[in-house]
C-alpha cells in the first residue's frame, strides 16, 4: 500500500458500489489469490473510460477478466474490447466467465490466448489501432511491449499502465532492492523514463493502487 491505509479505505468507502456480479466475481479472485485491479483503480479508471469514450481497448493482462468484463459495464454499446492472457488456468477461467449470460456487456470482450510479446506483433501486423490501452501483465515485460503498444495506439489514444510503482518499491535505490528483484525494478524504472520522455507521450504517474501511470498519445 503506497498510500496511507486509512485514506485509501475512506476513498473506497466513497466509491460507486459494483453491481452483484462483479462484486462477487472480485470476491472469487481474492479468495483464489488471482490479483486485480484494486478499488481505487477500479474508481479511477471508470472515470477515464467515461471521459474518454473509447471505441476500441486493448488490455494486456486478462488473468479471470474481471477488469475487461469491469470495461464493458463502462463503455459505450459499440465499443470493443480485446484482450491477452496466456496463462492456461487462467485462460480457461476467463472463457467462462466470458460465456456467463450474467455479465450482459460480456459481447463486447474477445480473448486472445497466447504470450503478449507475440500477440502484439499480430496485432502490429494487421495494421490495428486502439485508441485506449491498459497494460497489467508481467512487469518485467512493460520494456519489451512498448514499441508494439506505440504501434497500435492511436494518437489521442491513452495508455494506462497497471502497478507501475511497486508497491512503493520502485524509488528504492536499487542497492536497497533484493538480488531477486533487482531487474524487476530497473526494467520498471526503464519503462517510467521512457514513458515519461517520449516525444509522443504526455505521461502522468498516480499514486493510485499499486502506482498507475496515464499517457496520452500526442
Ligand atoms: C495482474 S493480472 C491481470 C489482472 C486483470 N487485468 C484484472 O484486473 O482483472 C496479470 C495477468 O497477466 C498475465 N500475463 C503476464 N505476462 C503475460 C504475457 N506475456 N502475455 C499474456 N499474458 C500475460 C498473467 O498470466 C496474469 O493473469
Amino acid at each position: 500500500m503506497i498510500v496511507d491505509e486509512r485514506i485509501t479505505a475512506y476513498i473506497n468507502s466513497l466509491d460507486k458500489e459494483l453491481k452483484k456480479e462483479l462484486l462477487d466475481l472480485e470476491k472469487e479472485a481474492l479468495v483464489n489469490h488471482v490479483p486485480i485491479i484494486k478499488k481505487e483503480t477500479q474508481g479511477f479508471l471508470r472515470f477515464l473510460l467515461c471521459m474518454k469514450q473509447p471505441k476500441r481497448i486493448l488490455e494486456v493482462g486478462t488473468a479471470i477478466g474481471f477488469s475487461a468484463l469491469f470495461m464493458s459495464e463502462y463503455t459505450v454499446d459499440d465499443c470493443k474490447i480485446t484482450t491477452i492472457e496466456k496463462v492456461k488456468m487462467r485462460l480457461v477461467e476467463a472463457e467462462k466467465n466470458f460465456s456467463n449470460p450474467i455479465f450482459s456487456h460480456k459481447d463486447k470482450i474477445k480473448l486472445l490466448k497466447g504470450d503478449a510479446s507475440e500477440v502484439l506483433k499480430e496485432l502490429v501486423s494487421k495494421n490495428l489501432k486502439y485508441d485506449f490501452i491498459f497494460l497489467d501483465a508481467a512487469k518485467a515485460q512493460y520494456m519489451n511491449f512498448l514499441p508494439d503498444l506505440m504501434k497500435l495506439l492511436d494518437k489521442q489514444g491513452v495508455l494506462i499502465t497497471d502497478n507501475v510503482l511497486q508497491d512503493g518499491t520502485v524509488t528504492n535505490s536499487r542497492y536497497s532492492v533484493t538480488r531477486r528483484d533487482r531487474t524487476i525494478h530497473a526494467r520498471m524504472r526503464e519503462y517510467l523514463y521512457e514513458i515519461t520522455h517520449m516525444e509522443e507521450l504526455e505521461t502522468t504517474i498516480l499514486p493510485v493502487g499499486d502506482g498507475v501511470s496515464i499517457s496520452y498519445r500526442i
